[in-house]
């Protein structure tokens, strides 16, 4: 083989999928994303077309290999990441059923309930890890059962969004435990598929496709996905890892280093804490996963951050740009003068788990302008974040985190987080997300690297100086109150 050998990630996120090309050190020499469209045919459901995942796949892709070839380099293996939880029903000829429904899609509401009423919740987590949750897979696969039995009928399997396109490039239909344990069927402890627990909602464990490890190598890429692409045929692809684990991996954080955590301000928030042993939270007020390095990770995930930010912005100031907003923010004291913003626009997962929950401003007077709005929504975003971090702690306590998402792009939103969870929070120069984590987990079946630890040792970013803490006292307690009184 000639030319610099790299390993190829490429993650199915929400908006659109990225594609990546890592040399052995991490650095990026070629990168590429395409979108797709999200689908809401009623108030509450999200879907997409495994088939618009594909087309966009294979274009950038293709750019990918083009790109590569520009730089004399080697595509020696390929990894997979992407949104988690999602369902894509499969008949027997492996054929898609119907559009996929997303890990933010909320219908699943009657049949998270009969879970409940099947199996106890204290049951669920410690064999799980979770408790039943709107957006997981299991509930949609009885949702689908519920509600469109012509189509459950013809249904034989099950496959999360990457692994589908992982079945798409290879033929082959395989799942693997950072991504399966967001399924809610995973036992943790045993590391597969708990059939007690799908027999006591009268379903079949032959539905989910066999677990393999994150650094496998799962299939080959197809002669027809080579011809469309001009990657190479036969190019190793590799399970991979769910979103959240992959992006963990292009950070570094691993149960090696238990400490080190991250805070992503994204449309949800998230906090990462790496673990060595599947400890749930025993109400299952957190979510805990298995990570893509054969440990765990707990997860606090509040499902508006930046999406608060974003839904505010479009509502109030359209025409202003972003910074503007963000600068009038900085320019009001903490604790927006008594303004404050309870970010549950699309109900809420950590610490409340109910999609039924929802958002309100309150303590406004003729004072407040719209600087005090922004200030108190960013508040509010880190605050909630606190709420979630506060389940995690006893379990996970973290000296520090890194940050990642758009939000990790403002000074005073990573400061007032910092304030809010009394860590440092510090930023990266290269920003790495689950894309480079999903090539990062290719490296030892690309051959650049003996094993996962060296691939994440070599590829660790750089941080910079954590942002300066900025002051929450205020905000936060405003913020109990307020989430004591009205939430209830
Ligand atoms: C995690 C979760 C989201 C999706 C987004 O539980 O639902 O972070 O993985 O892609």
């Amino acid at each position: 083989m000639t030319g610099v050998p790299v390993a190829l990630g490429v993650d199915l996120g929400t908006s659109g999928v990225k594609a990546v090309a890592l040399t052995a050190q991490g650095e990026v020499l070629a990168d590429t994303t395409r979108p797709y469209p999200l689908l809401t045919p009623q108030p509450g459901w999200t879907e997409q077309r495994p088939a618009d995942w594909l087309g966009a796949t294979q274009a950038a892709l293709r750019e990918l290999s083009s790109l590569l070839r520009g730089h004399g380099a080697v595509p020696a293996a390929l990894g997979l990441s992407g949104q988690m939880h999602g369902l894509v029903p499969l008949d027997a000829q492996g054929e898609v059923l119907r559009p996929a429904l997303l890990w933010n899609d909320q219908r699943t509401g009657a049949q998270v309930a009969h879970m409940e009423a099947r199996v106890p919740r204290a049951e669920l987590v410690a064999r799980t890890g979770n408790r039943a949750v709107t957006g997981f897979q299991l509930p949609k696969l009885l949702w689908l059962r519920d509600e469109e039995p012509g189509v459950y009928a013809r249904l034989r399997h099950a496959l999360l969004p990457k692994d589908y396109l992982g079945y798409a490039l290879t033929g082959e239909m395989t799942a693997e435990p950072s991504d399966g344990s967001g399924v809610g069927a995973l036992n943790l402890a045993r590391g597969t598929w708990d059939a007690d627990l799908l027999g006591a909602l009268n379903l079949s464990a032959a539905l989910f496709p066999p677990l393999r490890r994150s650094t496998d190598v799962t299939g080959r890429l197809s002669a027809a996905w080579a011809a469309a692409t001009g990657l190479p045929a036969g190019l190793p692809v590799v399970a991979g890892g769910g979103d959240n684990a992959a992006a963990g991996i292009a950070l570094g954080l691993t149960a090696a280093r238990p400490d080190v955590g991250s805070l992503s301000l994204g449309t949800s928030g998230v906090i990462f804490a790496p673990l060595a042993h599947p400890t749930p939270d025993p109400d299952g007020r957190v979510h805990l996963f298995a990570h893509a390095d054969g440990s765990y990770h707990l997860l606090g995930v509040t499902l508006s951050a930046a999406g608060s930010l974003d839904w505010l912005h479009r509502q109030l100031a359209p025409d202003v740009p972003l910074t503007t907003l963000i600068n009038e923010a900085a320019a009001v004291e903490p604790g927006a003068g008594g303004v404050t913003f309870l970010p549950y626009l699309s109900g809420e997962r950590s610490p409340l788990m109910n999609p039924q929950a929802r958002a309100a401003f309150t303590g406004l007077s003729l004072a407040h302008g719209r600087g005090h709005l922004t200030r108190a929504v960013l508040e509010g975003s880190v605050a909630a974040l606190a709420d979630a971090y506060a389940v995690m702690q006893p379990l996970a306590p973290l000296r520090t985190l890194i940050s990642t998402g758009g939000g990790a792009r403002s000074d005073l939103w990573l400061g007032l987080a910092s304030g809010a969870l009394h860590l440092p929070v510090q930023p990266t120069a290269s920003q790495p997300g689950a894309a480079h984590g999903a090539a990062i987990l290719a490296m030892p079946a690309a051959g650049l690297h003996p094993d996962l630890n060296a691939a994440v040792n070599a590829t660790r970013p750089q941080t910079l100086p954590a942002a300066p803490p900025a002051d929450m006292t205020a905000a936060l307690s405003a913020y109990a109150r307020t989430r004591q009184a009205l939430y209830p």
